[in-house]
């Protein structure tokens, strides 16, 4: 089973800005891994996505953990269905490279906020992707058409270097943008990250856009899985990928 990613390293940029009292949204929370690890950092949050089956098992995850003060619904990162100067903290993990219109989703998450609330936003960054071990070349051409399709599909690899910029655009102060490299260079998170991959490579998505695009046949796709199973059990095997974060504070009147 997949290790839970704990708030701790995922949302640390925000949690010096929480407090127990407060009321914090995840926006594309998708199935809540972070918002219920989040929940244990505040009053109340709410996890907002716009894919119902996320929601669905966001709830169930709730339930299974007995968190009782996060609660998820189907919505919208362009309209939320909060008032006005409402919440005091806003997160988004991953979400702003999945959306062609990430201004505009960040001017919602402004428009929620209540004066002197803070934003936190990641995503991540394909630029900042190393990449040790064996079959190398294979590896490289497995993030290539990773990359590939995610722009098909309408999302951006490379957000992460634009997210200083979108909440400057916003109008939020006080931003601060870093990056956090999350490094696999131990037997566990070597096997965990090259296993993953591997499970990727037979994914139904990946495996019929990448078919379906001409962008790799089932052969490779099958070299490629074998690549990363291997590469999962090697000594010389590391992976490190940059996850860019920004914070900002909407201005008091
Ligand atoms: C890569 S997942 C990230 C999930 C979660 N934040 C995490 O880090 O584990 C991106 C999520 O954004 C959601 N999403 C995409 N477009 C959205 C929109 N317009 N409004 C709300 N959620 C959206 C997707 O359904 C998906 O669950």
């Amino acid at each position: 089973m997949a290790m839970v990613r704990s708030a701790q390293v995922y949302a640390d940029f925000l949690l010096p800005f929480l407090t127990a009292q407060d009321h914090l949204v995840d926006v594309g929370c998708g199935s809540g891994e972070l918002t219920l690890e989040l929940a244990g950092f505040v009053g109340r949050v709410m996890g907002v996505d716009i894919d119902e089956v996320e929601i669905a098992d966001a709830r169930r995850r709730a339930s299974r953990l007995e968190v009782t003060n996060a609660d998820f619904h189907v919505g919208d990162a362009y309209s939320l269905r909060l008032p006005s100067d409402h919440v005091d903290a806003v997160f988004a993990h991953s979400t702003l490279e999945a959306l062609d219109r990430p201004q505009d989703a960040v001017a919602e998450m402004k428009r929620v906020l209540k004066p002197g609330g803070m934003v936190a936003v990641a995503s991540v960054e394909y630029a900042g992707l190393i990449l040790a071990g064996p079959h190398p070349e294979l590896g490289r051409r497995f993030y290539e058409i990773r990359e590939r399709l995610w722009q098909l599909d309408g999302a951006d690899p490379y957000r992460g270097r634009e997210l200083r910029g979108l909440l400057l655009g916003a109008g939020f102060v006080d931003v601060v943008a870093t990056t956090k490299c999350i490094s696999y260079g131990k037997p566990d998170t070597v096997k965990e990250f090259g296993l993953g991959r591997a499970e990727d490579c037979t994914d139904d998505w990946f495996v019929t856009s990448a078919e379906d695009h001409g962008l790799a046949s089932t052969e490779e796709l099958a070299e490629m899985q074998r690549a990363w199973l291997d590469w999962s059990d090697s000594p010389t095997s590391y992976a490190a990928f940059a996850w860019c974060r920004a914070v900002g504070r909407n201005p008091s009147p």
